[in-house]
Order: C-alpha cells, then sequence, then structure tokens
C-alpha cells in the first residue's frame, strides 16, 4: 500500500550552478534541461513509490534479458532505482534513457550496460519491437492529450509483447480536470520560462487512452506528492516574485472549483504561500 508524500521541495534551476542554457528543442526540455533535480519534490525521495513500480514490473527472481526503458527520464532517476530494485532480485537488467534534453542525460546515474537516448518521445521509430519493461514518471502529463496518444503509441510500438509499461503520473479526480489543467498552466506561467499545454486525465481517462494505445491496464494504485508554494521558491524553481499572481489563479480557481479545495487538501501554510497535495497514479499496463 502506498503512502501519501510529505511535503518536499522542487528542482533546482542548473544556471545556479553553471549549467548551460543551449541543449534544448522544445519548452518542455527547456525547462526540464535547465533544472538540477538535486532536491526535487519530497516524492522522488520515497522508497515505497520505487518498490511499487519494481514489484509491478513482474520480473521473476534471476530472471534474464531485462531491457527497461525510463521514458522522459530526465536525470534518470526513476529507471536507476527501478533497475537496482530488480538487480536485487537477481534480475539482469539492460536500462536505457530517454529524454529530450541532453543536459539532463548527462546526470544520469553511471551504472552497467545502461545506454542514453536524446530522444523525442513522439518519434522512437528505431526502437520498435526493443524493450520488455517500460517506466515513465511525470513526463507525459507535460503534453497536449494528442501528443499523449502518440507517445502511448510510440510506447507501445517500442515494447515486446508481454512487456509491462508501468506509468506514474499525475491524475484528475473525476469533475476537476479543468481545475488541474488550469493550475498546472497557472504554474507553468508563475514559474515564467516555459509554456506548455499540459493534460492531467482522469483515472478514467488515462486507461481509456492505455487501452487506445494497445495496452491492458492490470493494476492502479493511487498516491500523493503533497507540495508548497513556499518549497518552490526555496528551490529557485519559481521566482519569490511569481508566487502573487500564482496564488491569485490558485484563488480565483477555487472560486470556480470549490471541491478542489477538499480534493487537493488546498490550504493556506503562512504568508501567501499554499500547500497543495496532488493527486498520483501509478498504472501497470501490458502489451498483449
Ligand atoms: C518532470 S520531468 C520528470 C523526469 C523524470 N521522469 C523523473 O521522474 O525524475 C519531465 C521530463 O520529460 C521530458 N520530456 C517531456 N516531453 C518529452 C518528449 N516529447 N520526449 C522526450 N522527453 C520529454 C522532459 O525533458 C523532462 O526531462
Amino acid at each position: 500500500m502506498l503512502k501519501t508524500s510529505g511535503s518536499g521541495t522542487g528542482p533546482k534551476r542548473a544556471g545556479q550552478q553553471g549549467r548551460k542554457r543551449t541543449d534544448f528543442r522544445t519548452g518542455t526540455a527547456r525547462k526540464y534541461a535547465t533544472v538540477v533535480h538535486a532536491k526535487g519534490p519530497a516524492i522522488y525521495r520515497r522508497t515505497d513509490v520505487y518498490n511499487t513500480i519494481a514489484r509491478m514490473m513482474g520480473v521473476k527472481r534471476g530472471q534474464l534479458g531485462v531491457k527497461l526503458v525510463d521514458l522522459g527520464s530526465g536525470r534518470g532517476l526513476v529507471g536507476s532505482k527501478v533497475a537496482a530494485a530488480l538487480r536485487k532480485r537477481g534480475a539482469s537488467v539492460i536500462p536505457s534513457f530517454i529524454d529530450l534534453s541532453p543536459g539532463a542525460l548527462s546526470e544520469v546515474a553511471r551504472g552497467p550496460l545502461r545506454a542514453t537516448h536524446a530522444a523525442d518521445l513522439r518519434r522512437t521509430l528505431r526502437w520498435e519491437n526493443t524493450y520488455t519493461h517500460a517506466v515513465s514518471r511525470f513526463a507525459v502529463k507535460n503534453v497536449p492529450q494528442k501528443e499523449q496518444m502518440i507517445i502511448l503509441r510510440e510506447t507501445n510500438r517500442i515494447m515486446k509483447r508481454g512487456g509491462v509499461f508501468v506509468l506514474m503520473d499525475m491524475v484528475s479526480p473525476e469533475g476537476l480536470q479543468e481545475f488541474q489543467n488550469a493550475e498546472r498552466i497557472a504554474k507553468n506561467h508563475a514559474t515564467g520560462d516555459f509554456f506548455t499545454r499540459n493534460n492531467v486525465p482522469t483515472e478514467k481517462g488515462w486507461r481509456k487512452m492505455m487501452q487506445q494505445a494497445g495496452f491492458n491496464v492490470t493494476e492502479v494504485e493511487m498516491t500523493t506528492s503533497k507540495v508548497n508554494t513556499r518549497d518552490w521558491v526555496k528551490s529557485n524553481q519559481m521566482p519569490a516574485g511569481k508566487v502573487r499572481e500564482y496564488v491569485q489563479a490558485l484563488e480565483r480557481l477555487l472560486e470556480r472549483f470549490p471541491d478542489a479545495r477538499r480534493a487537493y487538501q488546498i490550504k493556506k501554510v503562512g504568508g501567501d504561500h499554499y500547500e497543495i497535495t496532488y493527486p498520483v497514479m501509478i498504472m501497470k499496463a501490458v502489451k498483449p
């Protein structure tokens, strides 16, 4: 059973550590190529999350030939942790990491047999029928629904039959998808340096998209990720001067969607700051 997440800090801008800001091609990649997830949100440090993903992979003790790919890997935290957990069970794992951002990929931890590929998840033709296992965390939500479908179909295509794909991503409570998408856009604006039309489907929506992409959904676990605007500022994810803009947008949204306050346990945490507890889903899908 997964627990809910404690508060944590967001990613740090790499610019502060002298990283170049030139190795990206799209808005989303620009955002993530320029952050160092040195701390990351608290959910990044939760071993129960990695254990759940590893368990869902369904890898047998001592299994050979596990070809695992981390999609939208950033610096590869999920793929590395899951590969390590599977190796602990004696499996032989060849991990690959695909991301738009060469900068983020350059931070993937060294490890046996691992490969990194700077590529767009919407164009992965060269890996057709390659992977036995795939994981993706907080990457698919970053693009509009049409592009999400392209990514999920591509994921299906690059996997072998019987392959297991574990998707960990944000999920909207029923009736609050419009709130969730608008909140993401408000945050993107306040964060300042990029803009994408995120889409955070409901669980039903994610299931439907997975099925349309050719997967059978076999298991879903729910958890949460608790964040607060103070931590976003502390970790330089959001400029202090932009908190007010974000908070005003959030308060306007709460007037339109009063149910969101309870569903996201939204509360003031001193001064202008807010705490938000996002629902997160871990979905296991199998390629038949
Ligand atoms: C929030 S970060 C998550 C990173 C990592 N999955 C983790 O959980 O630590 C989202 C990542 O998705 C990547 N991404 C977004 N759209 C992508 C696309 N179309 N193709 C490849 N990577 C993409 C971004 O570059 C970024 O590294």
